[in-house]
């Protein structure tokens, strides 16, 4: 089977420490030169792609910032062709430079890569090629499983980029760690990279200056004090981008730690008052930089920021600022458009969230929901929610996946109805149709883009059964944790933290083993259900370390055992539909598809979660929420009902089986 693999790959901003990457590497010259170290962070914006293996071409389609498609690039895979593309300089020359390099060193195949959306800006001083290297060599390491490190990633990009008749720093590629702060180190031809924590959310923002720069001429000038200063000039070059910078680079990467805002904020300050001392004298043509510094000194801006400086080489480029809140970020980005023209871009440094990804099947056929269910999915079946919009089920659920910290869901569905959810959250509805919505709607319908930009749809090709559908996001998940949600379900919490965010904080707390959602069950339900029971871990019931899963008991099997200390007669803990997992999930999943171990015909979760239990342990989290099932006539009746209310409603009793 030939796979899809979608990638992500933001651009990146230089935070601090810029140019003394390629002074560091003046030391194969002179020791006397410190070494080089920058802060980097990978960008809000990036570009989007999917890929996979071609036969002997390589074939990479790409899309503009605007949303125009250049034509596509359609080459043999031939070293020759390859480089010669690469040398032409033209748009795709980046593309094919990383492909022949990947070709020459690791002998891979053809590929073909969609870079279906771009939402980083070019030529900004965000590494727009750079990035565009990266999903190039990353695209080769996936479809090839060549097992490449970041770091290798980087460097394939690096060497494909510098085929080109375009040259880039080393700094650029540093894009391949993703959306998180880097500090890198220049040490002659040498180059360590490593993340930096950060413990609180730092909420950035760049500003195109609409100016004119010309950083051919900042790099000659300021490259005349190396390997060996001149003058006093070139001797305060070499102090700025050795000795200060490095304090400066030490202090920032522990405010980042800290999530201190204000910190990192007056560094920023710090950094660009001895930049303006050190370097401005060595290019005062380009350094001076009016509208940069008329920007910096502005009361306004000042009110609203910790601090700001330069980006890239500096000059009138771009600025950044750290900015106090969200608020403030929204009054500058408006300030800044009204009173300079200038265009902004948000950054954002978070904590790394362990727990990033979420997987969701509605691939399955419904057959308990016919003959609705062929006429729409049962997973996009119509609910009211409390304040009276009917949305799809399957609305609710991202809805709580996002609440709850996911940054990008998997939704696993039918081979052939890919078009149908692309649409659904892609495409908005046509004019005619789309001007008669009220407002509200309208902003729905935006809601509905913003989601879909955080979606992939999976396929599963053959209805196997619920842990065949997960199995089938193995690839996408890659080696993370992950949520996953049943996708006919809706929960709903009793506090403010919303149900699979009370299970993402019991697997970060206690030693990222599974989770599995609980809750307390009637005795009619269990025969229903996955069932589980275990001994508690803390004194309010709510945290259970699982000593067994059953996949749907009899009640006779339950009451001999399935009893949980501590809950009244004939109560049980059956599960609620959401589980947080580690990657090794998969691996079990693969023993049950491999050796074909089936219940009821299907491949079931529940057979790969004991197998998991027994070799890692696993918790059960009784949830403080309430979950409704939509999988059965009567139970999708009582949940619409109970949802719309907000109380759980019995109208009618469940008839149908549950198979699960
Ligand atoms: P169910 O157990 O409710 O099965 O799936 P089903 O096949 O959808 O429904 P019935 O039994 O025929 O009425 C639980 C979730 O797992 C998905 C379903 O879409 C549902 O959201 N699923 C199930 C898959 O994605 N693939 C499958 O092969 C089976």
């Amino acid at each position: 089977m030939n796979r899809t693999f979608d990638i992500f790959v933001p651009g990146r901003v230089c935070l601090f420490g810029e140019h003394s990457d390629w002074a560091g590497g003046h030391r194969r010259f002179n020791s006397q030169v410190l070494p080089g170290r920058v802060i980097i962070a990978g960008t809000n914006q990036g570009i989007f792609a999917r890929t996979s293996a071609h036969r002997d071409a390589f074939i990479f389609r790409s899309t503009l910032p605007d949303g125009t498609r250049p034509e596509t690039c359609i080459l043999p895979m031939d070293k020759e062709a390859l480089l010669q593309r690469a040398e032409s300089g033209d748009f795709f020359s980046y593309a094919a430079g990383v492909a022949y390099y990947m070709l020459t060193f690791y002998e891979v195949g053809g590929i073909e890569v969609d870079n279906y959306k771009t939402t980083l800006p070019v030529k900004k001083g965000l590494s727009s090629s750079a990035a565009l290297c990266v999903l190039v060599a990353r695209a080769f390491n996936k479809v090839y499983d060549l097992k490449l490190t970041t770091r290798a990633e980087m460097e394939a990009a690096y060497q494909g980029e510098i085929m080109t008749p375009s040259r880039c720093g080393r700094m650029d590629q540093g894009c391949a760690f993703g959306q998180v702060p880097v500090v890198m180190t220049f040490d002659g031809e040498l180059l360590k990279a490593s993340r930096l924590g950060v413990h609180q959310h730092i909420r950035m923002l760049i500003a195109d200056l609409k100016g004119q720069k010309n950083t051919i001429r900042i790099l000659a000038d300021l490259n005349r004090a190396y390997p060996f200063a001149q003058d006093e000039t070139g001797r305060n070059v070499q102090a700025y981008l050795g000795k200060i910078n490095t304090d400066v680079v030490v202090r920032a990467a522990a405010a980042l730690d800290k999530g201190d805002a204000a910190q990192l904020g007056a560094l920023m300050n710090e950094a660009q008052a001895e930049f303006d001392r050190h370097l401005m004298p060595a290019c005062p043509e380009e350094l001076t930089a009016v509208k940069l510094h008329t920007v910096l000194a502005d009361p306004e801006v000042k009110r609203l920021t910790y601090g700001g400086k330069g980006v890239g080489s500096q000059g009138d480029g771009c600025v950044q600022f750290v900015v106090r809140d969200d608020d403030s970020r929204r009054g500058l980005g408006e300030y800044l458009e009204r009173r300079y023209g200038m265009e902004c871009f948000q950054l954002d440094l978070k904590p790394p969230q362990t727990v990033r990804k979420a997987v969701i099947p509605v691939a399955g056929f419904g057959t308990r929901m016919f003959p609705a269910s062929k006429a729409l999915k049962k997973e996009l079946f119509p609910v009211i929610t409390p304040d009276g919009v009917a949305k799809p089920i399957l609305l609710t659920i991202i809805e709580e996946a996002l609440q709850s910290g996911i940054e990008e869901i998997a939704v696993v569905v039918r081979a052939g109805d890919e078009a149908f959810f692309q649409n659904f959250f892609r495409t908005l509805p046509p004019p005619d149709f789309y001007n008669r919505l009220p407002e509200k709607a309208k902003e729905h319908c935006q809601t509905l883009q913003e989601l879909g930009d955080r979606l992939t749809f999976i396929t599963q090709d053959e209805q196997q059964g619920f842990g065949h559908a997960v199995f089938c996001a193995r690839d996408w998940v890659g080696n993370e944790p992950f949520l996953l949600l049943l996708g006919d379900h809706m929960y709903v919490s009793d506090t403010d933290v919303p149900c699979s965010r009370q299970l993402i904080d019991a697997f970060e707390t206690n030693g990222r083993r599974s989770v599995i959602g609980a809750y307390v069950a009637e005795a009619d339900e269990v025969s229903h259900y996955g069932t589980v029971t275990g001994k508690w871990l803390n004194d309010k019931q709510r945290l259970l370390d699982i000593s067994e899963l059953a996949e749907k008991p009899s009640l006779d099997y339950a009451r001999n055992n399935l009893v949980t200390p501590g809950l009244a007669a004939d109560r049980f803990l059956c599960i609620y539909g959401q589980y947080v997992l580690p990657p090794s999930i998969f691996a079990h999943l693969q023993r049950e598809v491999d050796g074909d171990i089936r219940e009821a015909g299907e491949i079931q979760l529940t057979t790969g979660l004991e197998l998991q239990r027994r070799e890692e342990g696993m918790l059960g989290l009784v949830v403080d929420g309430v979950h409704y099932d939509t999988g059965l006539p009567e139970t999708y009746l009582n949940s619409l009902v109970s949802f719309y209310t907000g109380r759980p409603t019995k109208l009618v009793a469940k008839k149908a089986k549950r198979k699960r």
